[in-house]
């Protein structure tokens, strides 16, 4: 039998997946781990925990599976972007990574883009503007905050791709995670020895860059050994968890857009050719199908939006829905139908970690804007799914914008499990809104790579073809739509006058 796995180093959780040769899911898990605040809008974790997470859910599956050590002829890893792990000279972990969501690199963004020669000249070099998130400026905090730490680095690596280090002995990334870190030549799909040369920072700092079906090692004896399997079974380069989302998705051809509702929410359109936004408001990465690419819009709280809600006002709620074994997102979501299209004049802003599309703003906060006696829970809940989606629409504009074509949207993630949510996006984007045979996202599709990788399918589309159907379709509704098209005007005013307040507000 020929196995392949999927594993998705997430900001919650590691999910390992196992599917033979059709596609067909013969087990997974899902272990999970915590995510460290040490200040405000800082956000950082232990690559330690990710690697024991990693262990145990390979070891859970392989058994839930049976799988014989050698049924497994390959591994497709996918991650959490722009995360920096440092290792010094003997490859120990130097300080806890720094994730995607952490807002503390200001000052660093600004210091790239002039060291670039300005925000144009660094678009024309990575394909993008510098933001908070992306790993570049997390290198030169390190450098400007922790220079002892910095001293030590010898290399620095994303995180499924330190998660690749310890299953292989290999440095190594491929080109949709390494497009997160802005020191990519996202054209050339290699490392921008330009840029790197600007920043004063060493090429070899960083791993090969291979294509995301390539083989990038085989596991270590002792690895194979520890996780039951065998030194015959190759680690294919995967992808960033954005892209290898969409390869779940088969978002794998032109006119092809996924929504993806997860702690962030992505906006993910294929493209045959590399295209940028000039004014840098989404970003352009390479794609996990070989010699293509992607254009890609991220609210970085989405359903941590919903999530946030639940934990810091539905306490009581939260807590009877555990004991009853019910999930409380259900209830929620149950209270939210309650309450007409547009919350009667109550919006939400989801920025509650800052924003990346299309403002591109870490002192950008959360509101509510608009609330009056008569609004109730239900109508706090469906305001939070609708302010969410409303910032996925901006992205949706943009592309449109740039005149690329959308001409089918699939929804997936966590909040796309609610039909509710599903039928808001269908109304707020005004198109038909699909869902496809698989829930299980990136883990599914870096599969699908590791089985490209070992030969089953002749590339990646072809995979896609054989083992992924649309199921559901969700068609927008006329008049929620034409309420929804009168609050988006709305909705992006609100933005354009707290801006100047949000940024006196981030000082307190
Ligand atoms: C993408 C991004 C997030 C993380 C979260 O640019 O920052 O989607 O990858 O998993």
């Amino acid at each position: 039998m020929s196995v392949f796995l999927g594993i998705d180093i997430g900001t919650s959780g590691t999910k390992t997946l196992a599917i033979d040769g059709k596609g067909k899911i013969l087990a997974s898990n899902l272990q999970d781990y915590p995510c460290y605040a040490p200040k405000p809008l800082w956000s950082e974790q232990s690559p330690e925990d990710w690697w024991q997470a990693t262990v145990k859910s390979v070891q859970n599956v392989v058994k839930k599976a049976k799988l014989k050590p050698c049924d497994v002829k390959a591994i497709g890893l996918s991650g959490q972007m722009h995360g920096s792990v440092f290792l010094d000279k003997n490859d120990k972990v130097i300080r806890k990574a720094i994730l995607w969501n952490d807002q503390r690199t200001v000052k660093e963004c600004e210091e790239i883009t002039s060291a670039a020669g300005g925000r144009n000249e660094l678009i024309k070099l990575v394909s993008n503007p510098a933001l908070t998130g992306f790993t570049a400026p997390k290198i030169l905090w390190l450098r400007n905050n922790e220079p002892r730490n910095f001293e030590k680095v010898k290399k620095i690596l994303l995180p499924k791709d330190e998660i690749r280090r310890r299953l292989t002995g290999e440095y190594a990334t491929e080109v949709s995670d390494a497009s997160g870190m802005l020191l990519l030549d996202v054209a050339a799909r290699n490392w921008s020895k330009e840029l790197l040369g600007k920043l004063k920072l060493d090429v070899d700092y960083f791993g090969k860059v291979y294509e995301s079906e390539d083989v990038t090692g085989n596991l270590t004896a002792e690895v194979a050994k520890l996780l039951g399997l065998t030194t015959d079974c190759v680690v294919v380069g995967g992808a960033g968890d954005c892209a290898a989302g969409a390869i779940g998705n088969g978002v794998v051809g032109e006119g092809i857009l996924s929504t993806s509702i997860g702690t962030s929410g992505v906006m993910f359109v294929y493209s045959d050719e590399i295209k940028t936004d000039p004014l840098g408001r989404i970003h352009t990465f390479c794609h996990a199908v070989r010699g293509k690419w992607h254009l890609m819009g991220v609210t970085l709280a989405a359903g941590g939006s919903l999530q946030w809600f639940r934990n810091a006002v539905c306490q009581e709620l939260f807590a009877t829905a555990r004991k009853r074994k019910i999930d409380a997102y259900d209830l929620l979501t149950y209270e939210a139908e309650q309450t007409p299209a547009g919350s009667e004049g109550l919006f939400f802003l989801p920025y509650l970690s800052g924003e990346r599309t299309p403002h591109a703003d870490p002192f950008a906060r959360g509101c509510f804007v608009g609330l009056t006696l008569a609004h109730n829970r239900g109508h706090l809940v469906r305001s939070v799914m609708e302010g969410v989606t409303f910032s996925l629409r901006d992205s949706l504009d943009i592309f449109e914008g740039l005149g690329i074509p959308v001409k089918q949207i699939r929804a997936s993630g966590g909040g796309s499990k609610s039909a509710f949510w599903r039928q808001i996006q269908a109304d707020v984007f005004g198109q038909k809104v699909v869902t496809i045979n698989s829930e299980e996202g990136p883990a599914f599709g870096v599969a699908l790579l590791a089985a490209v990788g070992a030969g089953e399918y002749k590339n990646i589309q072809e995979a896609c073809k054989a083992t992924i159907k649309i199921v559901k379709e969700t068609k927008p509704d006329q008049k929620t739509k034409k309420i929804y098209d009168q609050a988006m005007p709305i909705y992006r005013d609100l933005y354009a006058a707290l801006k100047e307040n949000f940024k006196k507000i981030s000082t307190k």
